[in-house]
């Protein structure tokens, strides 16, 4: 039976299902650490169910779940700060193997009697780790290991029971208490750049809690369709706004597979896709997916809202409040042909992925909020419709192998994402139709070259921006005053954190020069060379 669990940090007020039919399941408490979700992600990529709990969860509610084991994830706090998040220290004592992650390490510590303090040098970044003693988390991982680090405190004096069994130069890096059961590491395992962080996640979930690797694509598939089939009922209608992208058309060919021919699917040109975008992705939904697709041109309403507009944030607040007004007049069209024949539209389906959740609100725990991500933040509390969002707890790539089982073509999975306020944050200051069409022309041609190149399923994303500002150039005998276009390429696993891509100086050259001399408007062209952090990915 699914147990729920009430998800109020959101601020869309539902219900979230979590199916615990599930053979072995890892419950995450989520302290606050930006990388939380990564955890889960990590162990369903060895193929163990996981799922992740406020920590303010009640006791009874993670035990509902079943789960095999316990992780504490990390968080910015201080286990002394007056407002440091808590758990129910009860957790430690429930005999389920406990794995800490840095806050994790100084929460067990601090509350089973021993002594955290701030350290004296922070550490935070790379770090070599030295295995001194024996235990089963580290089995079959060398004995130095390089790994991630950030944190400010550490525990001076460890709780009874727990012996030192990892260091760095600096600090205490692991600690144990086989008796109870219960493991703590000061660094990240979950992040990349934890080289052997996967293995050391294995042999807790496999090895220590003794579960079983069964959670596959196939498996996820069949449990999101029956819950959707039976959220929906056998006359529900739903309605997805589709982008074009990978993960609105998982999402919709999902929902297809559960209610069929009952969900509607809205693309709406919001006046700031790429260069013919809105007729090609019509032509792919409706021709190789099958979908029921109501395409609405309302590419002027978005553009006068945008007029004047420079703050990158109102951009976003404008586009989601538009897409949803949008919306709604779509739904009730389809509302009232559905009501003339006795049925109803409730449900509104979303392909939100985890990034977008956890970049834009505090979902499961007290993460902080970077970002207002439209697709996320735009929705009126008051919403008529219903969510459905099957991808939620997802990162792109498991979301690419979700879509490759269900046999969807590739050039929609492997196309790079694309943020749902499009354009208009790659485009710095105001949005105006002749900047649109100046940047779809740039962006246009970056994409064809990068193509060209072969580079562009290997890049996480490559794009042009348009920047505000104008400086002198010559063309001919002519001198120009035009816009500056920059170009962005960047290596991610899951845009959490990217490098700038070290793109050849040909392809560059190449870029620059068809850029400056075909579109009117650009007369210079950079190259970002930021990674993320400390920028991000997109400009705005
Ligand atoms: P940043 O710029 O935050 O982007 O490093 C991380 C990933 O999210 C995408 N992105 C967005 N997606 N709505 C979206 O649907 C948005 O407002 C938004 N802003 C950024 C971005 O393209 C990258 O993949």
């Amino acid at each position: 039976m699914p147990a729920t669990i009430r998800d109020s940090g959101s601020g869309i007020s539902k219900l979230v299902d979590v199916d615990t039919s599930q053979s072995s399941t890892i419950v995450i408490l989520d302290f606050g650490s930006q990388y939380t979700q990564l955890i889960a992600r990590r162990i369903r990529e060895f193929n163990v169910f996981s799922v992740v709990l406020p920590c303010t969860a009640p006791l009874s509610e993670v035990l509902a779940l079943h789960p095999k084991g316990i992780v504490l994830s990390g968080g910015p706090s201080s286990v002394y700060d007056a407002s440091a998040p808590n758990a129910d220290p009860k957790v430690l004592d429930c005999g389920l193997p406990i794995l800490g992650i840095c806050y994790g390490l100084q929460f067990i510590t601090h509350h089973l009697g021993g002594r955290v303090v701030p350290a004296a040098a922070r550490e935070y970044g790379h770090a070599e780790v030295h295995v001194i003693d024996q235990t089963p988390l580290f089995a079959g991982l060398p004995a130095t290991l390089n790994v991630w680090m950030s944190h400010g405190d550490h525990a001076e004096a460890l709780a009874d029971g727990f012996r030192v069994v990892a260091q760095t130069p600096n600090a205490i890096a692991a600690i144990a208490d086989e008796a109870r059961r219960i493991w703590a590491v000061q660094f990240h395992p979950e992040v990349a750049h934890t080289r052997q962080g996967t293995d050391l996640l294995r042999n807790f979930a496999v090895h220590i809690c003794g579960c079983t690797q069964d959670w596959t694509p196939e498996h996820f598939i069949a449990t999101t369709v029956a819950r959707i089939r039976d959220q929906v009922g056998p006359t529900g209608h739903a309605i997805c706004g589709l982008s074009g992208g990978v993960d609105s058309s998982v999402a919709a060919v999902l929902v297809a597979k559960a209610i069929g021919s009952r969900l509607t699917c809205i693309f709406v040109n919001n006046g700031v896709l790429r260069k013919d975008e809105f007729a090609q992705v019509q032509k792919t939904m409706r021709d190789e997916l099958h979908l029921n697709v109501v395409a609405v041109d309302a590419s002027d309403r978005f553009l006068s809202k945008l007029a004047g507009i420079t703050d990158p944030e109102q951009k976003r607040k404008v586009i989601g409040n538009e897409f949803i007004a949008v919306f709604d007049d779509e739904a009730k069209k389809i509302f009232e042909a559905e009501k003339s024949s006795g049925e109803e539209v409730a449900w509104l389906v979303q392909g939100t992925l985890y990034p977008d959740v956890i970049e834009s609100a505090s979902v499961h725990g007290p993460s902080h909020v970077i970002k207002s991500h439209h697709n996320v933040g735009g929705l009126p509390p008051d919403m008529k419709l219903k969510l459905i969002e099957p991808l939620r707890d997802l990162f792109k790539d498991e979301v690419r192998r979700i879509g490759a089982d269900l046999q969807m073509p590739d050039d929609i999975l492997q196309r790079q994402p694309f943020p749902g306020p499009g354009l208009a944050v790659r485009i710095l200051g105001e949005v105006t139709p002749e900047r649109v069409a100046i940047l779809q022309e740039a962006d246009a041609i970056c994409t064809a070259e990068i193509k060209r190149a072969g580079l562009y399923r290997k890049l996480w994303q490559s794009f042009a921006v348009l920047l505000p500002v104008k400086s002198v150039g010559v063309m001919g005998d002519q001198r120009t005053y035009a816009y500056t276009c920059a170009i962005r390429a960047v290596d991610s696993e899951d845009g959490m954190t990217a490098d700038w891509a070290p793109l050849p100086y040909d392809l560059l050259r190449t870029i620059s020069s068809r850029i400056v001399s075909e579109v009117r408007g650009i007369n210079r062209v950079v190259y970002d060379i930021t990674s993320k952090p400390p920028g991000t990915i997109e400009w705005e």
